[in-house]
């Protein structure tokens, strides 16, 4: 199992989102997260947000790192990453009722930002 990686700024930034999600999310049930990196966030708000199903989603060489992070947390409400590149996947977006990413469309092209809203 290779290590988890460490992003500090999901460390810093996850509370202020968690407020946001708790509010935007409180109706739904299922979310894509695309381009979920270290996995941290994935792991501290599926931990929080019980009442979600969350689907970690990132190119194919994070997503070893994500199991990584989610491997003994032992949530039952996520789903193992999904190998998703938005330029060329489908994720099967009607399966989800909410989609989150953060810190992604500003280092994608404009196309690719595009193609997440397949
Ligand atoms: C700056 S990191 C942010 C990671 C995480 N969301 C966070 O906030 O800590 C940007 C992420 O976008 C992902 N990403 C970039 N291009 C992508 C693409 N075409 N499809 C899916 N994910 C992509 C990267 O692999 C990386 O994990």
């Amino acid at each position: 199992m290779p290590d988890r990686h460490f992003a500090a700024a999901a460390q810093r930034n996850a509370a202020p989102i968690l407020d946001v999600l708790r509010r935007e999310f409180a109706e739904h049930s299922s979310v894509l997260e695309i381009g979920s990196g270290t996995g941290q966030h994935a792991l501290t708000f599926a931990s929080e947000l019980t009442y979600l199903e969350w689907q970690p989603s990132d190119v194919a060489e994070n997503c070893p790192g994500i199991r990584a992070w989610l491997k003994d947390a032992g949530l039952s409400n996520v789903l193992p990453p999904l190998e998703l590149d938005v330029r060329h996947d489908d994720a099967g977006h009607s399966r989800f009722d909410a989609a989150f990413s953060a810190n992604t469309a500003h280092i994608m092209d404009e196309d690719t930002v595009r193609s997440t809203n397949r």
